[in-house]
């Protein structure tokens, strides 16, 4: 059983928590907070790793989405193992909420974020990966010495319809990474109403 020091702590999620693996500093444990998932939870988690089969399967490219390791037993409970999006010092990457919580910060890094942001979205449409939501909690971004140079996404993925017929079919795949597209754009302009160079990164992406 792998024992999870609390100081390895990475990040907190409405259901899990993240820590880094004690023995390898290339991957991450996700624990879930509470031990009693309710029955929706529990099948978003199933929906989850079925997803990540399938992408295995079909061989999609893991640059710009944490690859998935199974599960394993540790001293917070069952962990699931995904690799650890790290910057280039070594430090955990910090997620695209927190360059786009101050302007001055997403000023700083508008040509980073500009092409790692265009980079994604042709990352999920080449590939076909089917987001549930894009959230900036779920996107972390990774620097290196000139600045951020890659977006990654680490939570929610997946196809919620009843009958994932989008999976197997390209351009319903294409048509539904574009509606999340349009659909997370027009968030985070909600929710950053005041950052005007977001709003600038988002008209020259468009
Ligand atoms: N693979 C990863 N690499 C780096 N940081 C991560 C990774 N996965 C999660 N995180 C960090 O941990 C936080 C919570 O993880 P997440 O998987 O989103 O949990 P939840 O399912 O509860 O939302 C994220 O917002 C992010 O800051
Ligand atoms: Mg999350």
């Amino acid at each position: 059983m792998i024992i999870i020091d609390k100081s390895d702590f990475v990040g907190k999620g409405n259901h899990r928590e993240v820590y880094k693996h004690p023995n390898d500093p290339q991957l991450c444990l996700k624990v879930n907070i509470s031990s009693d998932l309710t029955t929706r939870e529990k099948r978003e988690q199933l929906r989850e790793k079925s997803y990540y089969n399938l992408l295995q399967k079909k061989g999609v490219n893991f640059t710009m989405l944490p690859a998935y390791h199974g599960d394993l037993e540790t001293s917070l409970g069952m962990a699931s193992v995904f690799d650890l999006i790290s910057d280039t010092d070594g430090s955990t990457s910090r997620t695209l909420g927190y360059y786009l919580q101050s302007e001055e910060l997403t000023q700083q890094n508008y040509e980073g974020l500009l092409s790692s942001l265009s980079q994604l979205k042709n990352y999920l449409l080449s590939q076909k990966i089917i987001v549930r939501g894009l959230a900036h909690r779920n996107i972390v971004c990774q620097r290196n010495e000139t600045g951020i140079f890659r977006l990654a996404i680490v939570d929610n993925i997946g196809n919620s319809e009843f009958i994932p017929i989008s999976n197997y079919i390209d351009f319903l795949a294409e048509r539904k990474i574009h509606k999340k597209w349009k659909r997370f754009e027009k968030r985070q302009l909600e929710e950053f109403t005041e950052n005007s160079a977001l709003r600038k990164i988002f008209d020259a992406l468009s």
